[in-house]
């Protein structure tokens, strides 16, 4: 379900206390500390192709959070954004069971809308959540977020119980 927007462009309470109540561990509070992990997070950004940088917080199961940056390539292609590095650095580190990661990006590290992520890396996310309850919040700043479902941003999606 994509969450519907009111005039701000955010969500309307009621429907982000929705969202938050798939994942009762991603409390308001848990959401502002992600997007401020994200944005620490960006700080480390190594761009100097784009110089568009993002950063991204993921919140484990047991409430840890890893971030990561993107990191560009002379060959273009080898980039990896923020969104796998957080979720490689949780991996390598023995981590398995996620609930949610925080997005924030922009041109030279200034944020001015949301940063979607891209579609590697929804399936790459997708490969280790469920994507009913796994939650990805797109933030401007931290009282300026929308939260969807990995469901909503990538429906129908092929993971590892349709093998
Ligand atoms: N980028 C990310 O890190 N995450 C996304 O979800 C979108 C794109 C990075 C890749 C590249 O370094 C820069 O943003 C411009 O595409």
């Amino acid at each position: 379900m994509q969450a519907d927007r009111n005039e701000t462009n955010s969500l309307v309470p009621q429907e982000k206390g929705e969202l938050l109540g798939k994942q009762s561990i991603v409390s308001r509070s848990v959401v502002k500390n992600l997007i401020r992990e994200a944005m620490e997070g960006m700080k480390n950004a190594y761009t100097p192709y784009s110089n568009f940088k993002v950063g991204a917080a993921l919140l484990t199961a047991k409430q840890e959070i890893y971030t990561g940056c993107n990191v560009e390539n002379a060959a273009y292609g080898s980039t990896n954004c923020a969104e796998r590095t957080a979720l490689f650095k949780a991996i390598s580190e023995g981590e398995r069971e996620f609930a949610a990661i925080a997005i924030v990006g922009g041109k030279g590290g200034v944020i001015t809308d949301y940063c979607p992520p891209c579609g590697i890396c929804r399936q790459v996310i997708r490969e280790f959540v469920d994507p009913k309850t796994f939650l990805v919040i797109l933030a401007r700043s931290e009282e300026d977020y929308i939260i969807y479902s990995l469901e909503s941003l990538l429906p129908l999606s092929f993971g590892p119980e349709n093998l």
